[in-house]
C-alpha cells in the first residue's frame, strides 16, 4: 500500500505513541483477557465478544468475522476513511507532526469550510448565551430556567442561550462578521421569509440548547419556547446539514462520555431537559436523541462507551412504542438494555425534581431486562383470561425468546411466562420449538445462509499450519532471521496464502529492516492479524525457528517426493516413458536434499 508523502520513521513514530489498546478503547469498550482485550466487535453484530486487541503485538483481530491489522485499518475501516486520513488523524492524536502534505483544492475548500461552519455555529452559540446571561430581553429566559430549578453551574455546562427579540437579529450579527447567506442558509440558522424574501432567523423566542458532537463542537440548535402564544410547536431543532444529521447524534453526549465510562451504562433519556436534570442531579451518564425515533446508528455511538443502556423514556403509550423499537435495536447490536420505569408516567425531570437522586438510581437498578419489560406490557394491552389472549401474548415474545443466546436466560423467561400466564412451561417451550422451526424455513435460511457465506469468504484467508504460523510470527518479532528462512528455501517453503504473507515480510524486511505492518494491504492485514492474535510462548525464537523451519522443509521433501513418484506410477501404467528419466532425477535430488538434512539436524 502506498503510503504517499509520509515517510516510514513517521509512521513508525505515530504508532508507537498511539497505544491500539487506548485508541481502540475510545470506539470499543474492552476488558482484559489474559494477555489480551476483548470486546463486541465494532464491524458485525454480536452478542458474544470475539473481537480481541494485543497491546504486546499493537495489533488487533476479530474472530467472528475475520476483520483485522493494526491502528491504521482500525481506524480506516472505523471512520470509514482512507489510510491517509487515518494517519493524519492518527498523527494529530499523537502530536506527531505531518509534512506538508499537497491537498487538493477542493479538499483544502472543504476542510476550511467545514472550520468556518463550526466557527459560525460557535458564534452563534456565544451570542444567544450572552442575551441569556446578560441583556435584558434574557430576562424571562433566565426566570424560567429559575423556575425549572437549572443552576447556573448547569446553563454555563450546556451553554444554554436564549434568542434575541426581532426577526433577523442573529443574521444581522452573522453578516456584519462576513458571514453569506448561503452559509447561514446551510447551517439552517436563517431561512427566506414567504412573505416578502427577506432572510430571518431561524429561531426566535426560544430557549436554546447548543447541540455538539462527539467533541463538543456545536454543530446543531434545539430551540424552545417559553411562552405558549409564541408557536404550536414546543421544540424547533436545526434541519440536517453539512455539519448535522439528527439520527446520527445524541444529546449530551460529548458532555455524558466520562459519565457513560466511569457507570459502565448510559441511560437514555427522551429529550433536552431529560438529560440536563439528570446532569444536574449527578447522573452525569444521560443522553437523549434529537426529536426523532432512537437510531442504531446512535446506538453504536454509545457502544463505544459501554454495553449496558438504561432506557427512561415516557411511560405513555407512544413512549412504550419508543421503549420496544430502541429495546429491539440495543438488543440486535448486542447490547444489554433494560427499561427504567418511572411512575406516573412522570418523566426523569419531574421525578428527580420530586424524589432526587436516590430514588431515581433505586430505579435504574430495579430496570427490567427486554423480555420481562416486553410480558409486563403485553399482558397490560391483552385479555389473558381468554386462551386466544394466552396464545396471542406467547406468539408476541416467540421472537425475542428465539434471539435469546443463553440458556439460562431463556429458561428464566420461559418460567415467567409460565407463571405470569399461567400455562405450562412445557406449552411455551413447544411453541418456540414449533416457531424456531417454522423460522428455519427458506426465508429465514436464505438469511443465514447469505450470512454464513460472507463469514466463510472472509475467513478463507486463514493460515491452517500451525508450523507456517510459527515460522511468520516469529520472523515478525525476529527480523533478523530472515535469511535463515531463505536458507531453508524462503517462499517455496509455504502454501498460499501463507507464501503470500512471507513474500510481504521479505519485502519489508529487505526494504526497512522489519515488517512494517503500515504498509501490508487490507486482506493480508488481516491475515497478519490472525496470524498474531495467538499468543507464542518461546524463550529460545532463534531455536524453535530452525526446528520449525527443518521439520517443514522436511515436509515439504516429503510432499514432493511422494508427489513424483505417484506421478512415476501413473505414468508406468499409461505406458507414459518420456519425462521418466527427469522424475528419477529430481526423486534422487530430492533423496539426496532429505539425508542432507538429517545430517544438519545431527550435526547441531
Ligand atoms: P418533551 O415534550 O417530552 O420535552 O419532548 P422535554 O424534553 O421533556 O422538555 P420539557 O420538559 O417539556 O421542557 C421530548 C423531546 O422530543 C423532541 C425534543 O427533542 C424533546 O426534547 N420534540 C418535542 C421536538 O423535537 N419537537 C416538539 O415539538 C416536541
Ligand atoms: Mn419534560
Amino acid at each position: 500500500m502506498s503510503t504517499g508523502y509520509i515517510p516510514q520513521e513517521v509512521l513508525d513514530e505515530i504508532a508507537a505513541r498511539c497505544d491500539i489498546v487506548s485508541v481502540i478503547n475510545e470506539y470499543v469498550p474492552l476488558k482484559r483477557r489474559g494477555s489480551n482485550y476483548q470486546g463486541l466487535c465494532p464491524f458485525h453484530n454480536e452478542k458474544t465478544p470475539s473481537f480481541s486487541v494485543s497491546p504486546g503485538k499493537q495489533i488487533f483481530h476479530c474472530f467472528g468475522c475475520g476483520k483485522g491489522g493494526n491502528v491504521f485499518r482500525f481506524i480506516m475501516d472505523i471512520e470509514g476513511i482512507s489510510f491517509l486520513e487515518a494517519v493524519e488523524k492518527l498523527a494529530k492524536r499523537a502530536n506527531v507532526p505531518l509534512p506538508e502534505k499537497e491537498m487538493t483544492a477542493e479538499q483544502r475548500k472543504k476542510m476550511e469550510q467545514r472550520k468556518r461552519y463550526l466557527q459560525i455555529n460557535d458564534f452563534a452559540a456565544r451570542y444567544y448565551h450572552k442575551v441569556l446571561m446578560e441583556s435584558q430581553q434574557g430576562k424571562p429566559y433566565r426566570e424560567y430556567l429559575k423556575r425549572r430549578q437549572i443552576s447556573d453551574e448547569i446553563i454555563e455546562k450546556f451553554q444554554l442561550g436564549a434568542t434575541p427579540p426581532g426577526w433577523d437579529s442573529l443574521y444581522q450579527a452573522l453578516k456584519k462578521r462576513g458571514v453569506s447567506n448561503q452559509e447561514m442558509l446551510d447551517l439552517g440558522l436563517i431561512s427566506e421569509s414567504r412573505k416578502n424574501g427577506q432572510y430571518i432567523d431561524r429561531f426566535r423566542q426560544r430557549l436554546m440548547f447548543p447541540i455538539g458532537d462527539e467533541k463538543g463542537n456545536v454543530i446543531a440548535f434545539g430551540g424552545r419556547i417559553i411562552d405558549k402564544d409564541a408557536s404550536p410547536q414546543k421544540y424547533l431543532n436545526s434541519p440536517d446539514t453539512p455539519l448535522f444529521h439528527k439520527s446520527r447524534n445524541l444529546y449530551g453526549l460529548h458532555l455524558a462520555r466520562t459519565g457513560i465510562r466511569n457507570a459502565d451504562q448510559a441511560i437514555i433519556v427522551e429529550g433536552y431537559m431529560d438529560v440536563i436534570s439528570c446532569h444536574q442531579y449527578g447522573i452525569t451518564n444521560a443522553v437523549a436523541p434529537l426529536g426523532t425515533a432512537f437510531t442504531p446508528e446512535q446506538g453504536r455511538l454509545l457502544m463505544r462507551n459501554t454495553y449496558q443502556m438504561g432506557i427512561s423514556f415516557d411511560g405513555d403509550a407512544a413512549g412504550i412504542k419508543a421503549t420496544m423499537r430502541c429495546l429491539d435495536i440495543l438488543s440486535d447490536l448486542g447490547c444489554t438494555a433494560r427499561v427504567i420505569q418511572i411512575p406516573d408516567q412522570a418523566d426523569p425531570d419531574e421525578y428527580l425534581k420530586k424524589y432526587g437522586k436516590e430514588a431515581f438510581e433505586r430505579l435504574i437498578k430495579e430496570a427490567q431486562e427486554l423480555i420481562m419489560y416486553k410480558i409486563a406490557r403485553f399482558m397490560e394491552t391483552t385479555n389473558t383470561d381468554t386462551i386466544t389472549g394466552k396464545m396471542k401474548v406467547v406468539s408476541m415474545l416467540l421472537p425475542d425468546l428465539r434471539k435469546m443466546q443463553s440458556a439460562v436466560a431463556r429458561e428464566t423467561a420461559i418460567r415467567e411466562i409460565s407463571i405470569r400466564l399461567q400455562v405450562s412451561e412445557k406449552a411455551v417451550w413447544d411453541e418456540l420449538r414449533k416457531s424456531s422451526d417454522a423460522a428455519a424455513e427458506p426465508g429465514r435460511k436464505e438469511e443465514e445462509a447469505s450470512v454464513s457465506v460472507q463469514e466463510t469468504e472472509q475467513k478463507a484467508g486463514n493460515i491452517e499450519s500451525k508450523i507456517e504460523k510459527n515460522i511468520l510470527h516469529i520472523l515478525f518479532d525476529r527480523p533478523d532471521l530472515l535469511e535463515l528462512v531463505e536458507s531453508y528455501g524462503g517462499v517455496s517453503l509455504f502454501d498460499s496464502p501463507a507464501a503470500e504473507l512471507y513474500q510481504e515480510f521479505q519485502s519489508s524486511i529487505r526494504r526497512c529492516g522489519k515488517v512494517d505492518s503500515a504498509g501490508i494491504g487490507q486482506d493480508k492485514g488481516q491475515l497478519l492479524a490472525n496470524l498474531l492474535m495467538d499468543e507464542l510462548y518461546i524463550t529460545d525464537q532463534e531455536k524453535t525457528m530452525n526446528n520449525a523451519l527443518w521439520q517443514l522443509k522436511a515436509e515439504r521433501l516429503d510432499q514432493e517426493y511422494q508427489r513424483l513418484s505417484q506421478r512415476l506410477t501413473e505414468n508406468t501404467k499409461v505406458g507414459e516413458t518420456g519425462n521418466m528419466h527427469e522424475i528419477l532425477q529430481k526423486l534422487d535430488n530430492i533423496r539426496r536434499e532429505k539425508k542432507e538434512l538429517e545430517t544438519s539436524r545431527k550435526g547441531e
